[in-house]
């Protein structure tokens, strides 16, 4: 039996993390869950947002599967997302995105996969008032952490058949540190048989939103890479559908694209799908490839049906539709 920690998050969190382990356990994997809680609730009891236990149930069981966490806007503490990527070294952040069965979209075919930088630039979190009326953020690009995300996407496009990557910068204004994550792909994509495109991020939005199709596999810093992902969701039917995986040397952590979204939370209205996609790719991840072939035919065959949340277009509730997907395993 795998041992994996699955941390329940917040808003939305235990309510899709809650079908998701319906979902697997219905297909027969054996998986022994280390539950973990992090975020504001936990403040109370343990004094910090993201206790010591959660990192070190991470490293002692190397995977986990994540829900989101709630991070204060504009006070408060800092991201428990953005500490777990730091302490773990999640260095690469991995994003597909690609059209599911039946939901209606503006581009068909759109098969996009983003990879972020996941430890520095603006999330590096080094802020400071310089005076009352002056607020500096520091944006920091190291050419080790550059290479090594350049790298990750080049394998990456060459073991799935990809066919070019496209690294995003801004580098015509961020001259010496988009210049440098730019520099950085260039040097690395000459170990690799695969061509390199450079676009700048403003024009690769108004792209992505005109032309999707001309795009495999981007390359992006930490910010660029957080709000492009986003768009690409939209591209292909919004957060409710976007999967994603946070990668180092030593550890992964699955988790969707979207955030808490406590606007709907508590209300059995979230769209679990894009942490079951995660999941599946979890599952990939240890091997378990039938039984993650299995949960994506059952997922694809319940959208095909007709049976969605309203995010997509539906009117079932979370827990209606992860029924009906175990129906259909
Ligand atoms: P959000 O992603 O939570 O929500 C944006 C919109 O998408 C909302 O209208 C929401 O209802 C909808 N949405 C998101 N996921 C959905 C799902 N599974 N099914 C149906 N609708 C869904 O973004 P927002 O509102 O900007 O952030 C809320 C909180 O989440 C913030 O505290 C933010 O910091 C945090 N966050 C956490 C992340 C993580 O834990 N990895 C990632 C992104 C944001």
């Amino acid at each position: 039996m795998t041992n994996i920690t699955l941390i329940k998050g917040d808003g939305i969190g235990p309510e899709i993390s809650e079908a998701v382990l319906k979902i697997i356990e219905a297909s027969g994997v054996k998986i022994n869950w280390d539950i973990q809680t992090a975020g504001a609730d936990v403040i109370e009891k343990e004094g910090v947002p993201l206790p010591k236990r959660v990192v070190e149930s991470v490293k002692k069981n190397k995977i986990a599967l994540k829900s989101p966490v709630t991070t204060p806007i504009g006070k408060g503490f800092r991201s428990v997302n953005v500490q777990l990527r730091k302490e773990l070294d999640l260095y690469a952040n991995l994003r597909p995105c690609y059209n599911l069965p039946n939901i209606k979209t503006r581009y068909n075919n759109v098969d996009i996969v983003v990879v972020r930088e996941n430890t520095e630039d603006l999330y590096a979190g080094i802020e400071r008032h310089v005076d009352e009326d002056t607020a500096e953020s520091i944006k920091i690009i190291t050419r080790k952490a550059s290479e090594r995300i350049a790298k990750f996407a080049f394998d990456y496009a060459l073991k799935n058949n990809r066919k070019q990557v496209h690294v995003v910068t801004k580098a015509n204004i961020c001259k010496l540190s988009d210049g440098l994550f730019l520099e950085s792909a260039r040097k690395i994509s000459q170990n690799y048989n695969l061509p390199l495109k450079e676009i700048l991020v403003d024009n690769c939005c108004m792209q992505l939103v005109q032309n999707p199709n001309q795009f495999d596999v981007l390359l992006l810093p930490n910010l660029y890479g957080d709000i492009v992902s986003d768009l690409c969701a939209g591209l292909v039917g919004g957060l409710g559908v976007a999967q994603g995986a946070n990668i180092g040397e030593n550890y992964a952590v699955f988790e969707p694209v979207h955030g808490s979204a406590p606007d709907i939370a508590g209300q059995d209205k979230a769209n679990p799908t894009a942490m079951l996609m995660s999941a599946i790719e979890m599952l990939r991840y240890i091997n378990e490839n039938d039984a993650a072939n299995r949960i994506k035919n059952a997922l694809f065959d319940t959208l095909s049906a007709g049976i969605k949340t309203a995010d997509i277009g539906g009117d079932k509730k979370c827990s209606e539709f992860t029924e009906e997907i175990i129906k259909k395993l």
